[in-house]
């Protein structure tokens, strides 16, 4: 039989999220990244927001692993990652002037795409326009990632020859042109000042590029411990989300081994990280979607809000199909519930436990996201606590009934609870393994 390894002390440990994004992983990681050497983010780029208190300031990452705020720990961005290098400099600029060491600490794979301003544009651009609005960031991320998958793409690597560099991105620029133009936007969008930008931070991110696998290869060899960050949620990847409202990278953890660099039997664990009730950014199905009188309520109570664009987040109860459905596609050997302070004035908690569709009662996440909108969640109904849980430091300190709740939550994911986080300070984590 497989032992199971909490994230903790295993040598390698994903952190994943299993709803739409926004499920705390920050704080998460923050507090694992106390136990670890090296902690690498595998995908997305400046569309995820990680949220980090230390005492009372507040630090909102959006490309630098949240790692970085533990002193001495080496913090990697891999190759799955699409790199926005001007707002990467402005991340790495404002933790120099908020005292962060961050010099000598922080390592970008020179195969990780280069997501360019002409992307953002695009990604405006086609969004402003589309029939079916996705609700993305605007960060330009689809189009990275298509140019990536195209093989039209710039990557770190081809930064290291300038003239080179220069004529591959005139041709982005040309293209990026052409689409825009057909989109009926003429004009020269700054594009050639775009390249420039770029160019003039060249030097800066080639002193930061590593073979990220070879250095979580090496780290491992060493015994040291790593952790492989995710962003956004599982509903958000591009295979097993709520496709087309998704992100476009595959954010579960079989992608933390391809977007870092390394095999799949270097992963030991993978911790799924839910909130404990569920939110969404963005378009597309919500199952357990509140009404806007209970919507607003949980929006006030948890501060829902997106830490990238500032949007008010959807919010519902704790969807458990999606969350058996998470632990299955990231073969999750433990989870991480947060907010759970969140729902402490609620007199009754609801999860979903299965979804009514026209073709029956299910309890699998369907495939069909045109089904998935038209499903209506089969809840079940447990007593809140109506008392405060943020001073909890052990599951023994929680109110009976919050302790049920987490019980059921384990019990229809299917993965054990290694941590609950009770409130934004780093303090306020239980520890379950
Ligand atoms: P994109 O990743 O900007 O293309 O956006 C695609 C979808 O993913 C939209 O619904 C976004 O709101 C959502 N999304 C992207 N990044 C995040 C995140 O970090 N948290 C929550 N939702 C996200």
């Amino acid at each position: 039989m497989k032992v199971h390894v909490p994230a903790g002390s295993s040598q390698c440990a994903v952190v994943v999220g299993c709803q739409w994004g926004d499920e705390g992983k920050g704080k998460i990681v923050d507090v694992l990244a106390e136990r670890m050497d090296v902690v690498a983010r595998y995908q997305g780029g400046a569309n995820a927001g990680h949220t980090v208190h230390v005492g009372d300031r507040e630090f909102i990452l959006h490309q630098i692993p949240s790692g970085i705020l533990h002193p001495e720990k080496r913090c990697l961005l891999g190759n799955g990652v699409v790199l926005d290098m001007i707002q990467f400099f402005q991340e790495y600029d404002a933790l120099l002037e908020r005292g962060v060491d961050v010099a000598d600490r922080v390592g970008v794979s020179l195969r990780a795409h280069l997501l360019l301003p002409y992307h953002r544009i695009l990604d405006r651009a086609v969004e402003d326009r589309a029939e079916e609005k996705i609700g993305t960031t605007g960060r330009g991320i689809g189009p990275a990632y298509e140019d990536k998958a195209g093989r039209r793409g710039l990557r770190v690597a081809d930064l290291r020859n300038e003239d080179r560099f220069r004529e591959l991105m005139d041709r982005g620029i040309q293209r990026a042109r052409a689409r825009l133009q057909a989109l009926g936007m003429e004009g020269d969008h700054g594009l050639e000042e775009a390249l420039e930008t770029v160019l003039a931070l060249r030097g800066r991110l080639l002193e930061l590029a590593t073979d990220t696998g070879i250095e979580v290869e090496e780290a491992l060899a060493q015994g040291k411990q790593v952790l492989l960050e995710g962003a956004q949620g599982t509903a958000l990847d591009l295979d097993h989300g709520t496709y087309p409202f998704v992100t476009s990278s595959n954010t579960t953890a079989a992608a933390a081994a391809t977007g870092v660099g390394v095999g799949p039997t270097r992963i030991q664990s993978v911790l799924g990280v839910v909130k404990a009730y569920t939110t969404r950014v963005g378009n597309g199905p919500l199952p357990t979607e509140f009404d806007p009188e209970m919507d607003d309520r949980m929006r006030t109570l948890g501060g829902e809000f997106g830490a990238t664009t500032g949007r008010p987040r959807r919010c519902g109860w704790f969807d458990a199909v999606l969350a058996r459905h998470a632990a299955r596609v990231n073969g999750l050997t433990g989870l991480a519930v947060t907010k759970l302070d969140v729902l402490d004035s609620l007199p009754q908690i609801s999860v979903a436990t299965g979804y009514r569709t026209p073709e029956g009662e299910v309890e699998e996440f369907p495939a069909d996201t045109a089904g998935l909108e038209a499903a209506e969640p089969i809840l079940e109904t447990l007593p809140g606590w109506e008392a405060s849980t943020g001073e909890a430091r052990s599951l023994d300190d929680l109110p009976t009934n919050a302790r049920k709740y987490l019980d059921r939550v384990e019990e229809l994911t299917g993965a054990p609870i290694e941590m609950v986080s009770v409130g934004t300070r780093r303090s306020q984590i239980i520890r379950v393994a």
